[in-house]
This record gives C-alpha cells, sequence and structure tokens, in this order.
C-alpha cells in the first residue's frame, strides 16, 4: 500500500511537471481501488499512468478513463465501491469472469457518463442497487448469467435511454415493477428494444400497464418464470414485436385475441402454462416462423384451419393442446416447414403428408394420438413421422413399420468441417483450426434463445453465422484466422446451444487485448447473427493460453515511469520526488520574483543597515539573534515543539513571561532577504482572532526566524490523534471547524492583498486554551520543498492529501485550492483519519461509502469514536456535504471560504451551538486519558507517546 501512496504522489508530480496527459490521479486512484480487490489482473497494469502506458483493457480520453472492457480475463474478486470514482466512465464491460462475486455496489449509480454496463456470466450475487436508476445516459444493460437476487429496481424505469435490458437468467424475484405516482416502473421504458427477464424467479401477474402502444419492443422475454395471472391484452398493442416468450410459467385465463394483431412476430412461445378458452386465432400473424403453444388447457378444438395459411411456419409445437380430428394435408405445403409437433391430441383419420411439401421438412411427432392411417407418399425426401401409440401401429402388420418406432436421436450433429485441408495433430492444448493449423482458440458457448428454425443438421445456417460473426471480426481489426462452430443442439428451454472456437491468425494464441476485445464484441452484441438466429448470448470458457505478454509500450514516459517505480522500494523515489517538489516550487518562486520586484521598491532593502526602518510592520519587532538565542536556551533541544521542511520551531520566553513559538529557517531552506521581508511584511499586516499572531521577526547572521505567539494546546492534528488529551466532541469539532474558517475566510476576503494559504492541514491549526482555532503558516508555503534534506519529504507527504488536484492539473493557484484543503480538514475532523490512509484518500473512502438514505450518511463506521457516537450528532449530514462540496473536483464548484463560514454558522444554529460565542462550548475537562478509543486510527503514528501529562491550563466558560 505504501507503494500505491506513492504511486498516487507520482502521478500528481509527474502529472505536473510534464504537462502531459497523465491519468487523472483521482481515476488513477479509483482503478487502484479496483484493482486491490481483483486478482489476476492483466500484467501490464503496472505503473502510475493507465492511460499513458496503455493498460490491458483501460481507455482513455484526455486523461480520463472512458472505458474498461476486461472480458474473459479470469478476474476474481469483487467489484468495490471505487468504481463509482470513474466520473467519465462511458463503458464497463466485466463479462466472462465467473470468479467476480459479491453484490454490485451502489456507487455504479456515480457514474453519470455509462451507456454501456455489461456484466453477463460473471458470478455477482445480491440485489441490483436501485442506484443504477440514475444512469441516466445508460443504452445498454446487460447482467444477465449471474446470480442477482431480489427484486428488479423500479428504478430501471428511469433510465430513459434504454435500448437494451437483459436480466435474464438470475435469481430475480418478485413482481414485474410498473410506474405508479411516485415510483418508477418498466412500462416508463419506450425507446427500450429488448426486454429479457427469462430464467428468473418472477411472479405475480404480467401488469397490463407493462405494455402500451408507444413502446418499441421487439423481443419481450419473460420465459421460465412463475409469473401468474393472465397474458394482458395491452400486449397485442406492442406492434414492433417480433419475439415473444412468455413460456414455462403459470399463467391462466384465455389468451387475449388481440395478440394476432401483432403481425411481426416471427416467434411465439406461450407452452408450458395453465392457458385456458380457444386455442387463439393467429391467422394475421403471417410471418410466424416458430410457434409452440404446448401443454396448456386449451378447449378441445378441432385443427385450426388458420395453421395451414401461415406461410413462414417452420416450426408447429402444439403438444397435448387438445387438437382432435384429421390433420390437412394442406398444412404439410408450406414450403418452409420443417418440424410439427402434434404429440399427445386426438388427432384421428389418416395422415397424409402429400407430395407438395418444401425439402426442409423434417419431422412430423404425433406420438399418442388416434391416427388410424397413414398414407405414405413415394417421394424423395426423408421425412421421418413418427405414429407410436396411434390406432395405426396397433394394427397388425404394421408394428414393423419405421414410424411405429421410437427412432434413435439422430447423430448428424453439425461441426464446421476442414477447410480443403488435412487437420494435423496438434498437443494437448492446442486444437487444429478450419484451416489446419494447430493454436489455441478462443472457446465458449453460443446461446440463441429463440431462433426462429428448429431444424438443427442444415448446416447453411452455421455457415452463414460463422462468415457473418468472421465479417465483423475483421471489420474490428481482430487478428482472427477461422472460426469453428460445433455440436447445434436445443437445451431444455428451448435455447439453441452452439460450441464456439475463434482462431488466431498471429501466432498460436491471442493476447490479452484481442481476447477482451473478441468478449466485448459479444458480450456487448456487437456482432449481430443473421435474423432467423434471433437474440443471443454468449458465455466464453476461460482463456488461459495467453500469448507471451510484449513489455508495455516503451514510450519515453513510460519508460521513466518504470525506472521510477521500479526503484521506489529502494527510497529512490522519495529523492525524485524531492526533486521534482523542488524544481516546481523553484519555478513558482522565480516566476513571483520577477513579477514583483519590478514593482517593488525594497528590492534592495539591506536588512542589517535598514532594519530599524520598515514602517510597513505593523506590531511586529525586529529581534536579535542574541535575544532569541537567550528566549530558547541556545535552541535547546528541550525547546524544540515542532519541526519541518522549512527547519524547527523552539518554544521561547520573553522576558514579560509570554510564550511565543520561533520558527527557525535551517539552512538550504531559506528564501531571498527581499522574500523574507516581503512575507513578514505581509504577516504583520493580518490580524485576526483566527490567525497566529506574528510576534516579531529576526533575519541577521544569515538566519531568518519568525516569532509567533504561542498556542499551549498545540495542533489540531495533535489533538485528533488522542495525544494532546483534549476529547474532541462534535461541538468543539464544529468550534474549531467555525474557527479555522472564519480564519481562512479573512485571508481570502478581507487581507490586502488577498492571501492564499496554500498549505491548509491539521498541523497549521493551532488551538488556544480555549480551544479556539488558529490558523498558523499562512505566506509561508514557499518554504517547503526548497530542501533536499529528509525532513521536505514529510513535509511532502504530509501535505500530500490535502493538495488540490486541479491545482496540480492547472498550476493555477487560487483561493479554492485552500477550500480544498479545508474540505479535507472536515472530513480529518470527523473521522481523525489521515487524509491518504492505508493508500486511501479520504475523499474518496467517503463518497465511496456515503449513503445519503441512511442515517449519518452511512459513514458511522469512519466516524472518529472520540466525536460521541451514540450522542446527538446534530447537523453532521449538513457538515458533510459541505465538506464534500469543499472538495469539489472543479475550483467553480466548490463554495468560497465565506460561503463555508456561513454555512458552519448555520450547521451550529441547527445544532443549537452560539457560533458567536468565543469560549469552549462546554466547560468540560480534559479528558484523563485517551483511553475510550484504543484503536484509534492515528495510533500507529505517535499516539503511543502520550503519556499521560498535559499541560494544566484550564478552560473557563466565558
Ligand atoms: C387489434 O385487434 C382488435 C381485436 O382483434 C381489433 O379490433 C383492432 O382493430 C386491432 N387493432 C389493430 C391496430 O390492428
Ligand atoms: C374424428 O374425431 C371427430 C371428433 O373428435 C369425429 O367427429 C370424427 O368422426 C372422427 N373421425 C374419424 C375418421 O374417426
Ligand atoms: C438448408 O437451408 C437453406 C436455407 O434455408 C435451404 O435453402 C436449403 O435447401 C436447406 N438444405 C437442406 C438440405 O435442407
Ligand atoms: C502447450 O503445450 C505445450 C506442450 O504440450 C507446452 O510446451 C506449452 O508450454 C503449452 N503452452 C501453454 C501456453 O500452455
Amino acid at each position: 500500500m505504501g507503494v500505491r501512496v506513492l504511486a498516487i504522489l507520482l502521478v500528481f508530480l509527474l502529472g505536473d511537471s510534464t504537462g502531459d496527459a497523465a491519468t487523472n490521479p483521482y481515476d488513477f486512484s479509483a482503478i487502484m481501488g479496483l484493482k486491490s480487490d481483483w486478482q489476476n489482473t492483466p500484467p501490464n497494469w503496472v505503473g502510475t499512468d493507465p492511460c499513458g502506458n496503455g493498460w490491458d483493457g483501460i481507455h482513455c480520453t484526455n486523461s480520463r478513463i472512458t472505458s474498461i472492457t476486461l472480458s474473459s480475463m479470469g478476474l476474481t474478486g469483487s467489484l468495490s465501491g471505487d468504481i463509482g470514482q470513474l466520473s467519465k466512465l462511458q463503458i464497463l464491460d466485466l463479462s466472462y469472469n465467473k470468479g467476480l462475486t459479491g453484490s454490485l455496489p451502489v456507487q455504479i449509480g456515480n457514474l453519470m457518463k455509462l451507456t454501456n454496463l455489461i456484466l453477463v456470466g460473471c458470478g455477482f450475487s445480491g440485489q441490483i442497487p436501485d442506484s443504477i436508476g440514475s444512469l441516466h445516459n445508460l443504452v445498454f444493460l446487460s447482467l444477465n448469467s449471474n446470480e442477482f437476487s431480489g427484486l428488479i429496481p423500479p428504478t430501471i424505469g428511469n433510465l430513459s435511454r434504454l435500448y437494451w435490458l437483459d436480466l435474464a437468467d438470475n435469481q430475480l424475484t418478485g413482481s414485474i415493477p410498473v410506474s405508479n405516482g411516485s415510483n418508477f416502473g418498466l412500462d416508463m421504458l419506450l425507446h427500450t428494444k429488448h426486454f429479457h427477464f427469462g430464467q428468473n424467479q418472477l411472479s405475480g401477474t404480467i401488469p397490463s400497464q407493462l405494455f402500451s402502444s408507444g413502446m418499441n419492443l421487439i423481443h419481450v422475454l419473460f420465459d421460465s418464470n412463475h409469473l401468474t395471472g393472465s397474458i394482458p391484452s395491452t400486449l397485442g398493442l406492442v406492434q414492433s414485436l417480433e419475439v415473444v416468450r412468455f413460456d414455462r410459467n403459470s399463467l391462466y385465463g384465455a389468451v387475449p385475441a388481440n395478440l394476432s394483431n401483432l403481425t411481426s412476430v416471427q416467434e411465439l412461445l406461450l407452452s408450458n402454462n395453465r392457458l385456458t378458452g380457444p386455442l387463439p386465432n393467429l391467422a394475421d400473424m403471417n410471418n410466424l416462423n416458430y410457434l409452440d403453444l404446448s401443454n396448456n388447457s386449451f378447449d378441445a378444438t378441432d385443427f385450426p384451419t388458420w395453421i395451414p395459411t401461415l406461410q413462414s411456419l417452420t416450426t408447429l409445437i402444439l403438444e397435448r393442446t387438445q387438437v382432435r380430428g384429421e390433420l390437412p394435408v394442406i398444412l404439410f405445403s408450406i414450403f418452409s416447414l420443417q418440424k410439427v409437433v402434434l404429440r399427445n391430441n386426438q388427432l384421428n383419420g389418416t395422415l397424409d403428408i402429400g407430395t407438395s411439401h418444401g425439402n426442409q421438412l423434417q419431422l412430423i411427432d404425433l406420438q399418442t394420438n388416434f391416427i388410424d392411417n397413414f398414407k405414405q407418399s413415394t417421394g424423395v425426401y426423408s421425412v421421418e413421422v413418427i405414429l407410436v401409440d396411434n390406432l395405426v401401429c396397433e394394427e397388425t402388420g404394421a408394428a414393423g413399420q419405421s414410424y411405429c418406432t421410437i427412432p434413435q436421436s439422430n447423430t448428424s450433429s453439425y461441426s464446421t468441417p476442414p477447410n480443403n485441408c488435412i487437420p494435423p495433430l496438434c498437443n494437448s492444448n492446442q486444437t487444429s483450426s478450419p484451416n489446419c493449423k494447430c493454436s489455441s482458440p478462443y472457446t465458449g458457448t453460443l446461446v440463441f434463445r429463440s431462433p426462429s428454425f428448429s431444424v438443427l443438421g442444415n448446416s447453411t445456417y452455421f455457415e452463414s453465422l460463422a462468415s457473418s460473426m468472421m465479417i465483423s471480426f475483421q471489420s474490428n481489426q481482430l487478428p482472427v484466422d477461422s472460426i469453428s462452430l460445433s455440436d447445434p443442439r436445443k437445451d431444455s428451454f428451448d435455447y439453441l446451444q452452439l460450441n464456439i472456437a475463434v482462431f488466431p491468425s498471429e501466432g498460436v494464441s491471442f493476447n490479452r487485448m484481442s481476447i477482451y476485445t473478441i468478449g466485448f464484441v459479444l458480450s456487448n452484441q456487437t456482432y449481430k447473427p443473421p435474423k432467423l438466429f434471433g437474440p443471443f448470448y454468449f458465455i466464453a470458457d476461460q482463456y488461459t493460453n495467453f500469448a507471451e505478454v510484449q513489455v508495455p509500450k516503451t514510450s519515453k514516459k513510460s519508460t521513466n515511469i518504470g525506472v521510477i517505480v521500479g526503484a521506489a522500494a529502494g527510497g529512490f523515489v522519495l529523492l525524485m520526488l524531492l526533486a521534482l517538489v523542488g524544481v516546481y516550487a523553484f519555478r513558482q518562486k522565480k516566476r513571483a520574483e520577477k513579477a514583483t520586484e519590478q514593482r517593488n521598491p525594497f528590492v534592495n532593502w539591506d536588512p542589517k543597515k535598514s532594519s530599524g526602518e520598515v514602517p510597513q510592520l505593523r506590531g511586529a519587532r525586529c529581534f536579535s539573534i542574541e535575544e532569541l538565542k537567550k528566549y530558547t536556551n541556545n535552541f535547546s533541544e528541550a525547546n524544540e515543539i515542532g519541526s519541518g521542511g522549512y527547519g524547527k520551531v523552539y518554544r521561547g520566553t520573553l522576558p514579560t513571561e509570554t510564550l511565543v513559538a520561533i520558527k527557525r529557517a535551517q539552512q538550504g531552506s531559506m528564501q531571498g532577504g527581499f522574500e523574507f521581508k516581503n512575507e513578514i511584511e505581509l504577516l504583520s499586516r493580518v490580524h485576526h482572532k483566527n490567525l497566529v499572531t506574528l510576534v516579531g521577526f529576526c533575519f541577521e547572521q544569515g538566519e531568518q526566524l519568525l516569532v509567533y505567539e504561542f498556542l499551549p494546546n498545540g495542533t489540531l492534528k495533535e489533538s485528533l490523534s488522542g495525544k494532546s488529551g483534549i476529547r474532541l466532541d462534535w461541538a468543539r469539532r464544529l468550534k474549531v471547524s467555525i474557527g479555522a474558517a472564519r480564519g481562512l475566510a479573512y485571508l481570502h476576503e478581507l487581507a490586502n492583498p488577498p492571501i492564499i494559504h496554500r498549505d491548509i492541514k491539521s498541523t497549521n491549526i493551532l488551538l488556544d486554551d480555549h480551544l479556539n482555532a488558529k490558523v498558523a503558516d499562512f505566506g509561508l508555503s514557499k518554504l517547503v520543498g526548497e530542501d533536499e534534506s529528509g525532513h521536505v519529504t514529510t513535509q511532502v507527504k504530509g501535505t500530500m492529501g490535502y493538495l488540490d488536484p486541479e491545482y496540480y492539473m492547472t498550476q493555477q493557484l487560487t483561493e479554492k485550492s485552500d477550500v480544498y484543503g479545508f474540505g479535507v480538514l472536515m472530513l480529518e475532523l470527523l473521522t481523525a483519519r489521515r487524509p491518504i490512509e492505508r493508500g486511501r484518500h479520504i475523499v474518496r473512502e467517503v463518497r465511496v461509502l456515503m449513503n445519503k438514505d441512511k442515517d449519518l450518511y452511512n459513514l458511522q463506521g469512519i466516524l472518529d469514536p472520540a466525536i460521541g457516537l451514540g450522542t446527538s450528532l446534530k447537523g453532521l449530514e449538513r457538515f458533510v456535504e459541505l465538506a464534500m462540496r469543499c472538495v469539489e473536483e472543479s475550483g467553480a464548484d466548490r463554495p468560497t471560504m465565506g460561503e463555508v463560514v456561513k454555512e458552519i454558522e448555520n450547521i451550529m444554529v441547527f445544532t443549537g451551538l452560539n457560533p458567536k460565542a468565543e469560549s469552549a462550548t462546554t466547560s468540560a475537562s480534559y479528558e484523563e486519558a485517551s483511553k475510550g478509543y484504543s484503536t484509534h486510527p492515528y495510533s500507529n503514528e505517535d499516539f503511543l507517546e502520550y503519556s499521560g501529562g498535559f499541560p494544566p491550563s484550564r478552560i473557563e466558560p466565558q
């Protein structure tokens, strides 16, 4: 995880210093969050720049991750809420990774740009989150063949752009949601063409409201569920329908008469229900290819005369439908007819199939009827006729006829033949392609949910399928040599399954990019099979023979990053970081110097000669180095109270007994004389009760020292860490935040010229003995980073989590960068976590966890227990919201510090506190120790140093 922090730092710094389109740091840290929950990520997922280094499966636009396609990568693990951070993501395809389990995170609903969400054939379970309804741009939603349970989220009805909706083959329960006043429902999906809900456990009736004439559905698949009630007549209003499957449910009642209005329907399956009333008259459905009404409780009827008028019919299946009388010979003259199955009826008389049937007729299965005569024609076609359990087969003499025995299942199974070559023998992990080349194919199963044909032995179909697929792969520039299809079969759901093997044209196996791209072409329905195959899905087998990974693209930049990351373990990276920070700061400084030199009359001010006459310094006095040595006991270690990149801080005692904090710049981190003077001039001018007061300075003998008022209660960080022993309850935290906010607002809005702090963090917020917050170190940020000693590292690292990413991207420093830092500080106040902890940024952590529907926005788990969990935390949600606004990605979206002050004041009033009160909000005493919270988040840092003794200051309520 440490490496991960470095990685984030690197992205910040390199992104800034090179100016190239390196991956956006938010996106990078989100992808690292995803990666940390996955195994088997592609081997080239190294470094810090997924976009620049071409990580497999990641596609970017302008340094933002816009697409993740990782189908068939063998990923295992879960999908973490980090996904919600990829705010520009448009396509997410993780299909065919059976090892991806767990639930779909709520944060998926944050992906406002998402158009395609494809998770076919993974192991996801649990409820589909309602937040999915927030994805307003979603066009394609495929969650089929997982283990999702619970209800269909009604919010899906909100997805007005949805074209493809596939939730089939899960364990979804409950009824089909339709809208009512305030609730969304699937009836609202007027643009959707595909409703694929088969093979779930949906129950209840099919709401008549579900369908309307305004819809554009072509596929409505609700097969194999537990639906009851009748088929609503509103279905007949959806004129666009082509495939309708309601088979394998518990539907009852009569089939609505207007179903026949659906003249575009090609496949209609209503079998295996408890439908009653007359067999529906579908005479107008003259495009019907496949009709199955088997196993229902229709009224007994003579064989319908309208059936022979369906001139496109290939397949007629009416088992156990109480059809009686004689089969008309004209039925078999339908030219396209392939299969007639009328088992278990009351057909009688003579079976005459005539001579004028098409050449595709393959099977006539009339088992268990009352047919007493079979008029065999001497046709050349090999039609299989089954009359077992009919009167004709019980007559003596007929029993020996072939039509009186149940045939062996025909073994003429199709398999793509070799392409005029002799298949070689291949080793165990390879197969011969149709072009007789040994290689490792990408394999899987193609499943067609509703083909319009039933003859599986006609190679023409499969040849056209393979060639259309080949064309699709070629037009997507995929290195595919050939495609082999084999073993077409109908499964128990009447789906057509086919084995498919896709062979590589380059080398003997595919690389990852080819695999996930082929996977995407199939999962995203980019490939459209010939229409007679109908809707399909694909389930890939795991591909294990990936071609040898190439070393990631060796562009100049990636090499650099590679070197840096490689050296990270050795600590070399820290030096690199220092150098970069240094270069950056130096550049900024030079720029600033140049700008101000031209207009400042004090450029040549020599402090040694003229230190006595600096009229601009109001209140601050000039100390000699000798004086300060005396006050600090010659800068003794005992008086050292802090250190940082600039040098050390000492406690000093003035002759008046007043305590001061003396900041002594160390060699190498000093500013130029002019700059130093400029700084103290600036600092001496700002006076505010929430800013640490500059008492004086010293600039001689090559030393630069600043003398500040001393604040007995130390830094906010010390209090949050429990180190100072001050327990900060909710009210106190509000008080600290209002103080710090007011100090900053003053710097931004009232100081003249305005001052941007640049380094807001919890170690720069000091607490006086009434726990009033005072902002320290403003105007000093230029000191940071000019030192190449180890201290700077601490400084940079400590500051990192507060850095405004926009500032780092654009180098444009504005007040809003302080607002960002302040937002992070607010989150730190809530959680007592360091901004970057265990490689995770607090902002992201909160975003991921946050759920506005839950109590305390679902943040209990990361709140600092010392805040008083269990007590009233009134206003906390508003505080969180404010903090999150402060850390908006774009500065323009953040409030000003003045607005922040107002809102915190409002929160305090809401909470029952007086925001104008100066004193500590309670007369509480210091905690005796930090007993209450043993697993404090800062504990791995310096909590253990706490020894139990506190500065014995008293807090006095005013
Ligand atoms: C649909 O069917 C009904 C009843 O069969 C009929 O009255 C109506 O005219 C049909 N509508 C259309 C648009 O064909
Ligand atoms: C066939 O059955 C129908 C009624 O089910 C009956 O009217 C008819 O006479 C029968 N035909 C023959 C040839 O048995
Ligand atoms: C196979 O199907 C094609 C297309 O429908 C048809 O033209 C051809 O006659 C069929 N072949 C056989 C042997 O049934
Ligand atoms: C495939 O099998 C051959 C020999 O059986 C072996 O040498 C080779 O390493 C295998 N390749 C892969 C990618 O497993």
